[in-house]
């Protein structure tokens, strides 16, 4: 009812609006700025066998999985060790290969789906170390992981998944900061980073400040067939969780693809109705995303830019600017936008947001 919505015309309105105080939880109590570095106990690991860690792996359904890739970037970036994400059906249905160095991270909001809960079993049964990333406490996933860390997102009711995608990546970049610091991070750089996570909750909020700029644009998407999300590295998951939020509760085909891959493919569904929304994290490949730009404008496409720099983008018909908390994290601020995006696009079309047809909040048969 009204009261469970707190004055919010749906839940994903709702949630999507809580997540400075979300994550502003999932980072309590974990951050140590004066030594650079992140304290997750319930991963239940020495700084000895932090240490011994040699490679990282997400695994999760859905978000969850985009999430993880979000993870795995942080991961080899601030720690350098080999990390990825793969969804979890297809890790546990092609016999992998398990490596007692690698931990797995069971990545999911719900801690209830079948797949993700079956890798979990299947990875114990062959030895692998596998801890879970889950909101909810005392779900099947979060009980048969005996260690892990709590995303604290609070109930999320949806089916698209806002806050707990948003504390999934910040969860694991406190994991890489954790994992970093025990490795080659320096200080000076372990209090960068841990400042910049700091200072994240309010960064959302700047960002969720520019709601009714980015509403604005929905009409460009509502009137699409089909919507490219194209970024790069720190923006390549960014764009696959942006696609997928509008898939789901617009049902507009949206499809994500690496900028970089543009031109030995995709560039030929390019034209003046397909518009893209291109990702430019603030880091040292903005100009090749201006160029990606260029190549789309000089076949006719829309271009909306969402960027955390401050660069002029001549090619773009529309730019969305939030704020960087350090390029590192950008992949956590530039979500954000594409699910307000998503949201006012499915609310212009008149979907039924909360509960997207065809889909399930939790998964629990396979
Ligand atoms: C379903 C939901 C998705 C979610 C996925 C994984 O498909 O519709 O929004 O990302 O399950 O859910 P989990 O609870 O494991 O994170």
């Amino acid at each position: 009812g009204d009261y469970e919505l707190g004055g919010h015309p749906d839940f994903m309105a709702k949630e999507i609006a809580e997540q400075p105080e979300a994550a502003q939880r999932v980072l309590r109590g974990r951050l140590d700025e004066r030594l650079g570095t992140a304290r997750l106990d319930g991963l239940r690991l020495t700084a000895r066998e932090l240490r011994g860690i040699r490679r990282v792996k997400f695994l999760g359904c859905g978000s969850a999985y985009y999430a993880g890739q979000v993870g795995a970037g942080l991961v080899e970036e601030l720690a350098r060790v080999p990390a990825d994400a793969e969804p979890a059906a297809e890790f546990r249905y092609r016999n992998p290969v398990v490596d007692p160095d690698c931990l797995y991270i069971a990545v999911s909001q719900s801690g209830e789906t079948a797949d993700t809960l079956a890798t979990v079993e299947e990875l114990q049964r062959k030895g692998g170390r596998v801890a879970g990333a889950v909101n909810v406490v005392g779900s099947a996933i979060a009980r048969e992981c005996d260690s892990g860390v709590f995303l604290h997102a609070g109930p999320e009711i949806s089916v698209a998944s806002t806050k707990a995608f948003t504390n999934m990546t910040l969860a694991f970049a406190l994991l890489a900061l954790t994992l970093g610091r025990v490795r080659d991070l320096s200080l000076g750089e372990g209090r960068r980073i841990a400042r910049a996570l700091a200072e994240l909750p309010e960064r959302i909020g700047q960002v969720l400040a520019e709601e009714d700029r980015i509403a604005s644009l929905a009409g460009r998407f509502a009137d699409a067939q089909h919507v490219f999300y194209l970024g790069r590295v720190r923006g390549w998951p960014v764009a696959r969780e942006g696609a997928q939020k509008l898939k789901e509760i617009s049902y507009v085909h949206a499809e994500a693809y690496q900028s970089s891959e543009l031109k030995h493919g995709p560039l030929a569904l390019v034209d003046a109705a397909m518009p893209s929304v291109v990702l430019i994290p603030d880091d040292e490949l903005a100009v090749k995303n201006l160029g990606t730009i260029e190549q789309i404008r000089a076949r006719g496409g829309p271009v909306v830019a969402v960027t955390t720099t401050g660069l002029a983008v001549p090619g773009a018909e529309e730019v969305v600017r939030v704020p960087t908390a350090g390029p590192e994290l950008d992949p956590v601020l530039l979500t954000i936008p594409l699910q307000l995006l998503a949201y006012h696009t499915a609310r212009k079309l008149g979907r039924d947001i909360d509960k997207p047809r065809n889909l399930a909040k939790s998964v629990t048969v396979e």
